[in-house]
């Protein structure tokens, strides 16, 4: 009896800790998938290079803050320090809503 519970208690735990491993996969997989317009596009063309899929390069981290799409937008149209600015003739404002998507869901995969 003693040795069925603990081998039930042993798949349980081995269950859990997989479950939890496989959750940033899961997350990553959920940016990939889910539609975000040009926002993807959008950040791998402009963003990336400073900004290494929202982790720190040039540029500070995007993934690891909770910035609010409206500073996120700002920063992006008007710039900051050795971050250039991008303007309307570079950036739609549609496509500058779904990049700030992009940005808030890097975050949330993370
Ligand atoms: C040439 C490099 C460069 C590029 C390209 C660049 N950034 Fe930045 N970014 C920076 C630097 C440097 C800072 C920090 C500015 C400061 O505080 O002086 C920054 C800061 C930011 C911040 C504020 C982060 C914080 O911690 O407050 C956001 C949001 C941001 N960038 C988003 C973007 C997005 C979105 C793009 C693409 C449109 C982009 N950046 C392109 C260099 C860059």
């Amino acid at each position: 009896m003693m040795s069925v519970s603990a081998l039930a208690l042993g798949v349980l735990v081995t269950a859990c800790s997989s479950a939890r491993r496989s959750e940033p996969i899961l997350g990553r997989v959920a940016v990939a998938e889910a539609g975000f317009g040009s926002g993807r596009h959008v950040f791998a063309q402009h963003c990336h290079t400073c900004h290494p899929g929202g982790e720190a390069g040039l540029g500070p981290a995007l993934n690891n803050k909770p910035l609010p799409r409206a500073l996120i937008k700002f920063q992006v149209r008007h710039g900051l320090g050795a971050m250039p600015a991008f303007k309307e003739d570079h950036l739609s404002d549609g496509e500058l809503d779904e990049l700030a998507a992009y940005v808030v869901a890097l975050r949330d995969a993370r």
